[in-house]
């Protein structure tokens, strides 16, 4: 048998980009892999082509591997997605068809609490609007108004979602003198509250109590629009929201709209309703920070997010169990 004929019979691994790691002692010899570079998201339909004949997927988190891609691909196994957040998989057809869906929680959870607070301290102080003021060659010298921010001590820090992420958010708090409290569907546990300080709030009293509003719960039909314009509306004078969830979270036209009219004092986002795409009149408000969707781009924990998403595509080709599987 020659080589080339061996290599065709070994399972085949599409990556829908190239991956920020080297795989090649995790591979060798056990997969042939595919690895398409590509500018943008891919829809489902470019993806039904690309993962034909694939054993498994890895995935970002903007592909769309919806029920028509399991359809258009019977020999897939599995589908790694390069993320915490599966919202772009269809989680109940893939179950349907037995395909097996892992993640890369844990691994990120410490630079998406640092990119959390990047953001929260950003809005918090103007950095955005300061930055643009010196490069604009506004800047006069000090003054005593000088864009005035929100002082963090002894303010209200509300975190949606104490998962992983929304507890190292909280763990940093205390640095800066904030109290916390928090929501979501299971109560943590008495000892986990004070080890964290934390104190739990149902979620409309924690809108209408906290200065800054931080959201890290996943995307879900439930949680779509949790933010609406009513709990927008509810926010204190002033407040701040930071988004490092998904985009879906929030009514981005409500939040410009609040943002806009001055009732929220600033928002800090990473993720958009539409990425890429993002809502009419956002880029025009001052005291917004908009990232590019970058909250776990660290180089050590994209490397290690490439790493577990290609081992445990690769540990359910070989029908061993992976180490996070979502279904
Ligand atoms: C990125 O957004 C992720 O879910 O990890």
């Amino acid at each position: 048998m020659s080589a080339k004929t061996e290599d065709r019979k070994l399972p085949l691994i599409v990556l829908t980009s190239p991956l920020p790691a080297e795989f090649k002692d995790l591979l060798d010899g056990r997969v042939r892999v595919r690895v398409f570079k590509h500018p943008e998201p891919l829809s489902d339909d470019m993806l039904c082509r690309r993962l034909k004949g694939a054993s498994g997927a890895v995935t970002l988190p903007s592909d769309s591997v919806t029920a028509k891609v399991f359809n258009a691909c019977p020999a897939l196994k599995v589908v790694a997605n390069c993320a915490v957040g599966t919202d772009n998989v269809d989680l109940e057809a893939a179950g349907n068809l037995g395909v097996v869906v892992t993640h890369t929680p844990e691994v990120l959870t410490e630079a998406s609490a640092d990119a959390a607070w990047t953001l929260l301290l950003s809005i918090a102080r103007h950095g955005v609007a300061g930055d643009r003021l010196v490069r604009r060659g506004r800047f006069k010298g000090w003054q005593p108004d000088l864009l005035l921010g929100m002082d963090l001590r002894g303010k209200v820090l509300g975190i949606v979602g104490m998962g992983r992420i929304g507890r190292a958010v909280a763990r940093r708090a205390p640095a800066f003198g904030m109290h916390v409290v928090y929501t979501q569907r299971h109560r943590l546990k008495p000892s986990q509250e004070s080890a964290l300080s934390a104190r739990f709030l149902p979620l409309d009293e924690l809108v209408a109590t906290a200065d800054v509003v931080s959201l890290h719960c996943p995307l879900t039909p439930e949680t779509h629009h949790l933010m609406d314009r009513k709990r927008l509306t509810a926010m204190k004078e002033g407040a701040l929201l930071v988004n490092i969830s998904r985009g879906g979270v929030v009514d981005e036209a409500a939040l410009v709209d609040c943002l806009r009219a001055g009732h929220l004092g600033g928002a800090g986002l990473d993720v958009y309703e539409n990425e890429p795409a993002l809502a009419e009149g956002l880029t025009r408000i001052a005291n917004t920070m908009l990232l590019p969707h970058i909250a776990s781009a660290g180089r050590e924990t994209r490397a290690a997010m490439a790493r577990l998403a290609v081992s445990d595509c690769l540990a359910v080709i070989e029908g061993r169990e992976p180490a996070f599987r979502v279904v």
